[in-house]
């Protein structure tokens, strides 16, 4: 009876949804019938409960922002006590406490490169294409004030993905995101992705790093003194599928950023705060970037927030006595003090709990659950940095065999991981992991067993996707 009243509240839910939302990155088409909308009455830590009372893995961290889980008691706190000291306030002539700790505690954990100046100033934003943004008009326009006009030009990775603005949408490589608007886009330019799942016969990640690495150098070369900004995301390319590479390709990127005057704009909106095994994926290649976008799990996955760490000289470049010579870009919500909040509890999690240590007991565990599933027929590649862990399938195994896009295995696989409890958001032909940092053993287990069981099932060739 119990049971039934729920599934009548879910159902409810689910109209009322459908009658007055549309969702992003959605075929509204396919709702309800092809893509189920799963309602959420409440979050615990890992886990997401249905308005029926069911229990859902969250295999993705909510779009790879959750950290320690969902209603982490500690941040929810934090929030709770700031809003009832101050909500918001403008940051232009203005100023409050968590802006200010959570800059100085941003800027003691971030990346450092021996012998280069380290980042010194944080601009906020509130989501990470605004952050992304930010980082290009500071690039270009610091050149400006430096009388070097003709750098207007930005260097970005084929494959890359950096938001859904238009700036931001003109550096990414996603055709699926990008076609339509591309009329509307200021033209990058693309270098090769160094991913290893490209590495020809014979190579090695490294090998494939050095050969995009060659093409980046020749790129700049051509493009001498027209280059403003690299913009990249270190380690794992997420939305172009969780496509990987070896962190020799970012010491080399860095270094020819350097010797063609170019600033380096590390993304790390998806990889920061511990993902790929350190707190910063810029770590593993031993380099600081000119300038570091920060968002998604900034707020441990509470809040919208994004900030943008630059180095002094890309700060002094805007003093003047002239106005259009400052950054005079702003949003109404920048640095909001209950975001700042639920950052600095977060970070402050970091310390108290040993995240890094932890999470790397937790990848050593996803890396054998990933074992066992990577003997099925269809995958071609497991891979893994640090806390992500993906799967690339393919019609035989095969690299050269993709499925045709109609057999839709990715939508599938979501909706029979979510028939088994678990919620993954393929991209594509990638089921991938990256679950919150809190997930245990049994969610483990629950992960391995629901993800082999979507597999087979998203390519059993007898299925159809109706
Ligand atoms: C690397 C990277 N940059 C930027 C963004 C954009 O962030 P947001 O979705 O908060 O605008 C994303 C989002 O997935 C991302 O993965």
């Amino acid at each position: 009876m119990l049971a039934e009243a729920s599934r009548a509240q879910a159902d409810t839910w689910r109209a009322r949804d459908l009658a007055v939302l549309w969702h992003p990155c959605t075929q509204m088409r396919e709702h309800p019938d092809l893509l189920p909308l799963f309602g959420v009455a409440r979050g615990e830590g890992a886990w997401l409960i249905g308005h029926d009372g069911s229990r859902v893995l969250d295999g993705i961290s909510s779009w790879w922002t959750n950290l320690f889980g969902h209603a982490e008691p500690r941040i929810a706190a934090a929030i709770a006590k700031q809003a009832t000291t101050l909500e918001h306030v403008l940051l232009a002539g203005c100023s409050h406490a968590p802006a200010v700790e959570l800059a100085e505690q941003l800027l003691q954990v971030a990346p450092r490169q021996p012998g280069r100046a380290p980042l010194a100033k944080v601009f906020y934003a509130d989501n990470g294409s605004a952050g992304v943004e930010v980082a290009l008009k500071m690039a270009f326009h610091w050149f400006t004030n430096r009388g070097e006009h003709r750098r207007t030009k930005f260097v970005a990775l084929e494959n890359g993905y950096h938001g859904e603005t238009l700036g931001a949408l003109a550096v990414g490589d996603i055709p699926l995101y990008r076609r339509i608007y591309a009329p509307l886009l200021t033209q990058a330019l693309f270098a090769p992705s160094p991913d290893a799942w490209l590495a020809q016969a014979g190579e090695s990640a490294e090998d494939c790093a050095v050969r995009a690495a060659d093409a980046l150098a020749a790129l700049l070369e051509r493009h001498a003194g027209e280059v403003c900004a690299l913009i990249m995301e270190p380690l794992v390319q997420c939305a172009g599928g969780m496509r990987m590479h070896h962190p020799s390709y970012l010491a080399r990127a860095r270094a020819l950023c350097d010797a063609h005057g170019v600033l380096l704009i590390a993304d790390e909106i998806a990889v920061g705060f511990g993902r790929t095994g350190t707190l910063f994926a810029c770590e593993q290649a031993g380099i600081a970037p000119d300038l570091l976008c920060l968002s998604k799990g900034l707020t441990g996955g509470f809040l919208p927030l994004a900030a943008v760490l630059a180095t002094q000289a890309i700060y002094d470049g805007f003093l003047d006595d002239s106005r259009e010579r400052a950054f005079l870009h702003s949003h109404s919500y920048t640095g909001n003090p209950l975001a700042c909040a639920a950052a600095l509890a977060s970070l402050a999690i970091f310390e108290s709990d040993e995240v890094l240590a932890r999470n790397r007991e937790t990848a050593t565990r996803m890396h054998m659950l990933a074992g066992g599933i990577g003997a099925l027929p269809h995958v071609a590649d497991v891979r893994q940095t640090g806390m992500i862990v993906a799967f690339e399938l393919t019609q035989n195994g095969d690299r050269g065999l993709p499925f045709p896009p109609q057999r839709r295995i990715g939508l599938r696989a979501h909706r029979a991981a979510l028939r088994r409890g678990v919620l993954l958001r393929p991209l594509g032909d990638v089921l991938y992991w990256m679950p919150p940092y809190c997930i245990d053993e049994e969610a483990l287990q629950r992960l391995g067993e629901a993800t082999r069981a979507a597999m087979i099932e998203a390519t059993d060739e007898d299925a159809t996707c109706g």
